[in-house]
């Protein structure tokens, strides 16, 4: 071999044991030892990578990882995919499961970027139908009309009112009606609720937030429960649309979830500590947090929830200009467009992430003005309890 060949050959990699953590593979595509076996791995017929876009030891490792979270306790096994975004797990699932002429259910109080994404998909010829998903009676009365229902879709805590909705009782009537029940867990995390347990058929996450935890990564992922759905709708789909997720992305994952158990306890703990303290302030008009004893949904919470997560939102007197000055007096929680990473974050939804929603429906869904939502860090409680006190005034 001539030296220019040998600098282009990589060097053999020796596996002698097991590194301690899961390597990441930063590998395009997958080496044969043979035609023969390369033409079984495509059919199948022996396990094996091919092509980054189709999975990877890192990418499958994470997906595997949510999966076995979202499934813990269940009997059976539960699949996962690793994908580039939590829009794009999204985008991937109502791809595959929704054809033109189908009905979507879900509710208005969505995330922005999911909001976007139906409204593109009603111009491919899926329907969205929005209804209270906690008003049973509005929610039949629909269905009843809506014949052709492919998925009923629900994020909950809702975004960003922390409304909940019922998942064990929205899955029976999506299979009642032959649909299927998709769940945004992304608020949630499989700490706090187990949407699969509940009759959930697919959960998606936007792993940019609690999964990884630490702000470092876009990414997402795809769980369900049903092999034959996985195999033959969901992975196709992700395959060919291009929202695999990388390597590096789904490592920083791996890492994140090791301390996910860890962080949520925390994260928990601090928020009750902040909403407690919000609902005595003489300034703030309402609280929304599951773990408040008086939330409009404490009964359900009780039942589906197994703690009550990080994600608060409040309303402060005086609207837009009062939830401003708020907002440009805090030096401790940051202001940015995420949630879930270590750190209190604070984002204002009228002007931020529901800022393409018109104001008269926003409204309708209780995103006023004022409304402020806290992702609340796991620094010491006492550090973020002043900061607010002295930006609220
Ligand atoms: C509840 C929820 N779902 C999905 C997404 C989209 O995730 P990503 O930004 O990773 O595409 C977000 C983003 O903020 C979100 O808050």
């Amino acid at each position: 071999m001539k030296l220019a060949s040998l600098a282009v050959r990589d060097p053999r990699v020796r596996h002698y044991n097991p590194p301690h953590q899961v390597p990441l593979v930063a590998a395009s595509s997958f080496v044969f030892d043979s035609i023969e076996q390369g033409m079984d791995i495509f059919d199948g017929k022996e396990e094996g990578h091919i092509y980054g876009r189709f999975g990877n030891p890192t990418i499958d490792a994470a997906a595997e990882k949510i999966a076995a979270l979202e499934g813990y306790g269940m009997e059976g096994d539960t699949y996962g995919l690793f994908c580039s975004s939590g829009m794009a797990a999204i985008s991937t699932v109502l791809l595959a499961l929704c054809q033109p002429g189908h009905v979507i259910l879900t509710q208005g109080d969505l995330y922005g970027g999911t909001s976007s994404l139906l409204d593109q998909l009603e111009g491919r010829g899926v329907k969205r139908v929005v209804a209270n998903l906690r008003d049973t009676e509005e929610v039949e009365d629909l269905l009843s009309e809506s014949a052709d229902l492919c998925v009923i879709y629900v994020e909950t805590p809702s975004n960003p009112t922390l409304r909940c909705t019922d998942l064990q009782y929205l899955a029976d009537l999506a299979h009642h009606y032959g649909a299927l029940l998709v769940v945004d867990n992304t608020f949630a995390t499989p700490i706090v609720q187990q949407p699969l347990t509940l009759g959930a058929d697919v959960v998606v996450h936007s792993t940019t937030k609690y999964l990884n935890g630490h702000g470092s990564g876009v990414a997402g992922a795809i769980v369900c429960r049903d092999e034959r759905m996985m195999r033959d709708l969901l992975t196709p789909t992700y395959r060919l649309f291009g929202g695999s997720g990388n390597p590096w992305d789904a490592w920083l994952v791996l890492n994140g979830l090791k301390t996910l158990a860890l962080r949520m306890e925390r994260h928990a703990e601090n928020a009750l500590r902040v909403a407690n303290y919000l609902e005595e302030h003489a300034k703030v008009a309402a609280v929304n947090y599951p773990g408040l004893p008086d939330h409009p949904d404490a009964a359900l919470i009780e039942r589906q929830m197994h703690t009550h997560g990080g994600m608060l939102s409040f309303e402060l007197d005086g609207g837009l200009e009062t939830a401003k000055q708020f907002m440009n007096r805090l030096t401790f929680c940051t202001l940015t467009p995420t949630l879930g990473d270590v750190d209190t974050l604070v984002l204002h939804p009228a002007t931020m992430s529901h800022r393409g929603i018109p104001p008269e429906k926003r409204l309708a869904y209780g995103i006023t003005d004022g409304l402020v939502r806290l992702s609340v860090g796991i620094e010491a409680v006492e550090d973020i309890l002043g900061d607010l006190e002295r930006a609220i005034g």
